[in-house]
């Protein structure tokens, strides 16, 4: 312990994506924060979130019906008390937002441009044209840069929560230039974003690899959920093997999908057709793909303007073009792709974990707002609304009063897995995708590492996290034996709320139902 680099902080926030950066922003300036991120800013899920963010602000609509919509989706499984928290202070989030210096389209009449996604009753998502995170995350880093009390360390990576014998948390240790280095904090925010990026086919970066879940899985932190990981069913390959998303606000618009004999073939499926859930739509694509014996259908959005397309979707257009797809004219292949993390670190309503002075926020945080699928643009706006509630709650001393505790001890020895990340990146892809089966999945849990010797380095940690993700959720959808959201199983086709009306909560060494 001599040997390593010790700094104090008031609050340590582990990832700078909205989350992270609407905790920094709105703790107490008194309070000394540093601000850790593992990547640039760039590959971090804000920054790729295209669509927007869903918010009742229209004339026609009311934080109610966005709740009714949010359960819909939810299948059975939201938690009601949370979804109420996310909509009703989802005014409160744009204003905080705007506040310091985000803009979102607006229509010639002045008022907000809202957009239409799936599973929403009506025009919802306030937006900046297709990259609203980015122009999000680059407003708040400008924030970020004139605060005195926030210090940030980047390139680091976050090895593991530390612990009190009495089991609170009081900081961490994480990897920085070549060296360990111990944060000791009064209270340490996880806001590292989801586990997509373990999958082969994701839209996100591989670095969204749910280390942060993974560290406070290890420091004792409740997870839930972990099983429901949401497809995003129109996700293109660039020509350089990039997965890159096509926003959902383009069906939004009304772009449609056709199979390969140009056939329109979602109203097959449901009612709502390209604008029914996720999850269906995946399906629905998955079915045709199978039949077609193909490996994408396609987007046509050539019903539609080419001056609109290429103002409105720019970021889409110039990739496309990038591709030699033009919009107006080419229909654009399509397949599903690992998009958004339901579960990870169980959270109270203001983001504190099960062990106390440890919070999580955003992706990385299982509040219940999503239950078994995601609203579509409900994200960013769950970043911004937990993540603002998590520093009230650090602040205020709502869960304990703030005080260092002085740390003990450094448990070291975790298990090293030096198995190949891309093997199981694929594995996952093929047995923990949109369609499951418990003997897919029961022989890919039996395969995985189970080898234990002392960590050497980072990328152990990293393969270690990526294998103990991958357990967690194997073992979370072996258990949920029947289909609901995003968790579709051939094997129990059915959704049974006799027995699964309920989260699947896991602990280290412990499983539960
Ligand atoms: C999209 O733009 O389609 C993604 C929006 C989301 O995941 O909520």
């Amino acid at each position: 312990l001599d040997e390593l680099d010790r700094k104090a902080f008031d609050v340590v926030i582990i990832g700078s994506g909205i989350a992270g950066m609407s905790v920094a922003l709105t703790l107490n300036s008194r309070l000394r924060v540093l601000l850790v991120s593992k990547t640039a800013v760039t590959d971090c899920s804000t920054y790729k979130a295209q669509g927007g963010m869903a918010v009742a602000v229209g004339a026609d609509d009311t934080w109610e019906r966005h709740m009714a919509d949010t359960l819909k989706v939810g299948q059975g499984l939201c938690r009601q008390d949370a979804v109420q928290v996310m909509t009703e202070e989802g005014p409160a989030a744009l204003d905080f937002l705007e506040s310091w210096g985000a803009k979102f389209n607006r229509s010639s009449t002045g008022g907000l441009y809202l957009t239409r996604e799936a599973g929403h009753s009506c025009n919802r998502i306030i937006h900046y044209y297709d990259y609203t995170g980015r122009h999000i995350a680059e407003t708040m880093v400008r924030v970020l840069h004139g605060k005195e009390n926030i210090e940030r360390l980047d390139k680091a990576y976050l090895l593991d929560i530390l612990t009190t014998e009495n089991g609170y948390c009081c900081g961490c240790i994480v990897w920085y230039s070549g060296r360990m280095v111990v944060l000791e904090a009064a209270a340490v925010v996880i806001a590292t974003g989801g586990y997509s990026g373990l999958y082969a086919r994701s839209t996100n970066a591989a670095s969204a690899s749910g280390d942060g879940i993974a560290a406070a899985y290890r420091a004792g932190a409740v997870l839930a959920d972990m099983e429901f990981v949401q497809f995003h069913p129109t996700a293109f390959t660039t020509q350089s093997g990039e997965v890159f998303l096509l926003t959902e606000a383009l069906r939004g618009e009304g772009a449609v999908l056709r199979n390969s004999e140009g056939n329109r073939f979602m109203l097959d499926y449901h009612a709502d057709g390209e604008l029914a859930p996720r999850d269906t739509v995946s399906r629905a694509m998955r079915r045709e793909m199978r039949r077609e014996h193909g490996s994408y259908v396609y987007l046509d959005a050539t019903s539609l303007d080419k001056n609109y397309l290429s103002s409105r979707f720019r970021q889409v257009y110039s990739t496309l073009v990038d591709n030699d797809l033009r919009m107006e004219t080419d229909l654009i292949p399509v397949a599903p792709a690992a998009h958004y993390t339901i579960g990870g670190v169980w959270t109270d309503l203001w983001g504190q974990t099960s062990v106390p002075q440890l919070y999580a926020c955003g992706e990385t945080a299982a509040t219940g707002v999503h239950g078994a699928n995601r609203l579509a643009s409900n994200s960013l706006l769950e970043g911004i609304v937990f993540g603002r509630r998590a520093a009230l709650a650090i602040d205020g001393g709502l869960s304990s009063p703030l005080f260092h505790h002085s740390i003990t001890g450094i448990e070291a020895g975790r298990n090293e897995c030096c198995a190949d990340l891309e093997l199981l990146r694929a594995a996952l892809d093929r047995d923990a995708g949109v369609v499951r089966r418990e003997e897919d999945m029961g022989r890919l849990l039996a395969a995985l590492p189970q080898n234990s010797r002392p960590l050497k380095n980072v990328e152990a940690f990293q393969s270690c996290n990526a294998y103990q993700l991958a357990k967690l959720v194997l073992e979370a959808a072996i258990l949920r034996r029947e289909s609901r959201g995003t968790h579709y199983r051939s094997d129990y086709p059915e959704r049974d709320d006799m027995h699964y009306q309920k989260h699947i909560e896991q602990q280290w060494e412990r499983q539960a139902i």
